[in-house]
């Protein structure tokens, strides 16, 4: 069953506007943020406009309404990912929620199962994105540890062949994502997640370019912490996720401190309220929690499933179209197997930059640079790329029109030489 795509276009009131001279828009930088439907915009508006007050605070009927509308909110993302409504953390964005994780862990003192002392091993990979690469560098020059990487392969998946010395006995930490915003490559959990729980680590899964475009269950995943952020799941800015096991959360240290966030306090010592809400200092972002919750509705509604599917043909359209075209290198898996729709590639001759122009003077909006993974570029041998990504509301036509755009750069840029 395929997606009503035009339905769905109506619920977008963005697409509908012009770029560039009276150009149609043609939206293909779904990796960086999505576009909003109407339900979220007005979920988002009815809270200010409605239900206004600081959740969890006063006693007066706004503040329950807030509070109601908030842990709402926190209800559906847990039913989006197959988890428990206590192990949802709701933060600002996927990258508060991984410098969560790492500054928690930072604290942790001796005794805490989370503490990293000099020696330990921290496991990223060479495909991850800055947000899930940074923090941990940073924790492991404060604590010692030390960060290793599991290297990708000339097809730009993840070389396995040495999992058992890279995820050794000292490893404490395994973060990774679960598919790459530059590839497109979906990564194989299982073995990596076995290794890694054999030597007692625990395995954190940086979701923010699956969780908005395929079902994702946590339980399923056999994972120990995910994140995600809004924006990129149909939901606002400014509000992201932190998914944890229960037990885990319990034990991990917070790492803001305020309100909200504690059990008892005195001038000189405080203790901390369970989690999530030990995560969750000062007043939370409820309006963007309820957009998050009206997104991850359409999403549902739509299906995943079918989400997954409809992204795999335009990127199989759009693969198949690129290889027709003289000299076009494309970064990442060439099949749609265990592949998302996110397509990196290089024109020969033609800047990243200068063909994002290009593409750009036809209303195409696609994302040009190192994609903030700038040593997954360095691995690849370039040091930028042009990258098309899509989602639900994108049609086959965007595709041919992003091919023509690229065809017409080559004769274009051709004939300035
Ligand atoms: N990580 C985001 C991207 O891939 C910003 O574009």
């Amino acid at each position: 069953m395929s997606l009503d795509v035009g339905l769905i276009r109506k619920d977008f009131p963005i697409l509908g506007r012009t770029v560039r001279d009276g150009k149609r828009l043609i939206y293909l930088d779904n990796g960086a943020t999505s576009q909003k439907p109407q339900q979220v915009l007005d979920a988002e508006m009815n809270f200010y406009l409605m239900h206004n007050a600081a959740a969890h605070r006063g006693a007066h009927q706004l503040a329950e309404e807030a509070t109601e509308a908030f842990e709402n909110a926190r209800a559906t993302v847990a039913r989006f990912l197959g988890a428990a409504d206590e192990e949802i953390v709701i933060t600002k964005s996927a990258t508060e929620s991984l410098n969560l994780l790492a500054y928690s862990m930072g604290n942790a003192p001796s005794n805490n199962r989370f503490h990293i002392a000099p020696g330990d091993r921290i496991v990223v990979t060479e495909m991850e994105h800055h947000a899930n690469l940074i923090p941990w560098q940073e924790l492991a020059k404060r604590t010692g540890a030390e960060l290793v990487w599991l290297s990708i392969d000339s097809e730009g998946r993840l070389d396995l062949s040495k999992l058992d010395t890279v995820i050794n006995g000292k490893t404490r930490v395994v973060s990774l994502t679960h598919q790459s915003n530059v590839l497109g490559t979906i990564n194989p959990l299982d073995k990596i997640v076995a290794r890694a729980h054999e030597v007692g680590s625990v395995v954190i899964l940086d979701a923010c370019q699956s969780a908005p475009h395929m079902r994702i269950n946590v339980k399923e995943l056999g994972i120990d912490f995910l994140t995600f952020s809004g924006h990129k799941a149909l939901g606002p800015t400014g509000v992201g996720v932190l998914w944890g096991k229960s037990d885990l959360l319990e034990e991990l240290p917070p790492f803001l401190f305020g309100g909200s966030m504690i059990d008892t306090v005195t001038m000189l010592d405080s203790t901390w309220a369970p989690a999530p809400r030990k995560f969750e200092a000062g007043v939370p972002n409820m309006a963007q929690a309820v957009g998050l919750q009206a997104g991850l509705e359409y999403l549902e509604k739509v299906g995943m499933e079918k989400i997954h599917a409809h992204e795999l043909n335009l990127t199989q359209q759009f693969i198949q179209g690129l290889s027709k075209i003289e000299g076009i290198e494309i970064f990442g898996p060439t099949t749609t197997e265990s592949r998302g729709g996110v397509v990196s590639f290089a024109v020969p001759d033609i800047h990243p930059h200068d063909l994002g122009q290009f593409l750009d003077n036809q209303g195409i909006a696609v994302r040009t640079g190192h994609h903030c993974a700038w040593p997954l570029n360095k691995a690849l041998g370039v040091q930028s790329t042009t990258r098309a990504s899509f989602y639900l509301y994108n049609e086959a036509h965007e595709i041919d029109s992003l091919l023509d755009g690229i065809q017409q750069a080559q004769e274009y840029f051709g004939r300035s030489r």
